[in-house]
């Protein structure tokens, strides 16, 4: 029997999630709209945030869960990568719970936890498969051969996937984060109405900074020619970035699956909830023959429902850390 409380907060959402022997009872996300005046997220703003949303928050999953605090066996935090303020208020609560019930403490890392998430819910994707796991920070293609045993096998030199996204989103005066707005625009836009070169990157890894540059300059080409090129191409321009970035994306998957000879294929992080790169892939594996698995919704953004799947893996193996342990803002994968 394991009760496991988990708490994520590398970022600018405090998430507290509840596993009940192997399954999710509670995933309560309290997001933090204040970074919306920034256009990006405000480290010193978030960690305050998540001091007075954490309480709140670990109130709300036990209710959801149906269990009391005397109930937790365990509790799990991210320990990073991700903001170091931000991972210090989980941290230090996780620390502070976990001493008061005299109950054993489990790190785990964010990165291991997106892709964990695809033990949450089935079907679950069997060993070893190739997760792509793209998010706000990351760009990762990862062989996954066992739960803690994972590969970096390709990765951004540069710009996340999501930043390509936000970034875009920004020149377009859209509000942070611009990712889903992104997705919405490009339901009714034309993919194909602008091209925007791939970069040309050596084996399996990524770079998005030329990209992003390519999309200004293109943008500031376009409205020298004609003042209101956003506002009369806003939903093309959307199909179009959003659609390369999905070929971008897609093209190393289709690489790392070919030279791994691997037909199971995941997909995590905030950017696999982009309706483009879920088509996209659909596609991609019919054509090949790939069985993909992607989370649902609520576990491909930050969440901690993927830290206590991942805490619960820790709790079988009796893996803890003392309240000796440091938040780290960058963790070895
Ligand atoms: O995994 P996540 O919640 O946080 C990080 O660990 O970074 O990912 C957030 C990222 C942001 O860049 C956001 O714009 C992007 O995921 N995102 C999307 C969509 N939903 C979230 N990007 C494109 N399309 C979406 N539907
Ligand atoms: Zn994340």
């Amino acid at each position: 029997m394991s009760v496991i409380l988990a708490i994520e907060s590398s970022c600018d959402d405090t998430s507290v999630a509840i596993c009940n022997n192997g399954k999710i009872t509670a995933n309560v996300i309290a997001n933090q709209t204040i970074h919306q005046n920034y256009g990006g997220v405000i480290p010193e703003l978030a960690s305050r945030v998540h001091q007075q949303n954490i309480v709140p928050a670990v109130q709300q999953a036990l209710i959801n869960a149906k269990v009391t605090k005397q109930d937790i066996n365990a509790v799990a935090f991210t320990r990073g990568p991700g903001l170091l303020g931000s991972l210090l208020v989980g941290v230090s609560f996780a620390k502070s719970f976990a001493l008061a019930l005299n109950i054993p403490l489990i790190s785990v890392n964010h990165m291991h936890a997106h892709i964990l998430a695809h033990f949450i819910d089935d079907p679950k994707p069997n060993f070893p498969f190739i997760c792509l796991t793209v998010s706000g920070g990351h760009t990762q293609i990862v062989l996954v051969k066992d739960y803690f045993d994972m590969e970096i096998i390709g990765e951004t030199l540069d710009d996340a996937a999501g930043e390509a996204f936000d970034k875009t989103a920004k020149l377009l005066a859209l509000p942070y984060p611009g990712g889903p707005l992104i997705d919405k625009h490009a339901q009714h836009g034309n993919p194909l109405a602008f091209k925007f070169a791939e970069p040309k990157i050596a084996d399996l890894n990524f770079s998005f900074s030329g990209f992003k540059t390519s999309i200004l300059y293109f943008i500031r080409k376009q409205e020298k020619e004609n003042p209101n090129f956003i506002a009369e191409n806003l939903d093309d321009i959307c199909a179009s970035v959003q659609h390369s970035i999905v070929q971008i994306l897609l093209n190393k998957l289709k690489k790392a699956a070919e030279q791994y000879g691997i037909k199971e294929i995941a997909i995590a992080g905030g950017v696999s909830a982009n309706s483009g790169l879920r088509n996209g892939l659909q596609q991609t594996a019919d054509e090949l023959g790939w069985k993909v698995y992607i989370p649902a919704f609520q576990y491909c953004t930050d969440n901690a429902g993927m830290i206590a799947i991942a805490g619960y893996q820790k709790y079988l193996k009796q893996d803890f850390v003392g309240q000796d342990v440091s938040p780290m803002a960058r963790m070895e994968f």
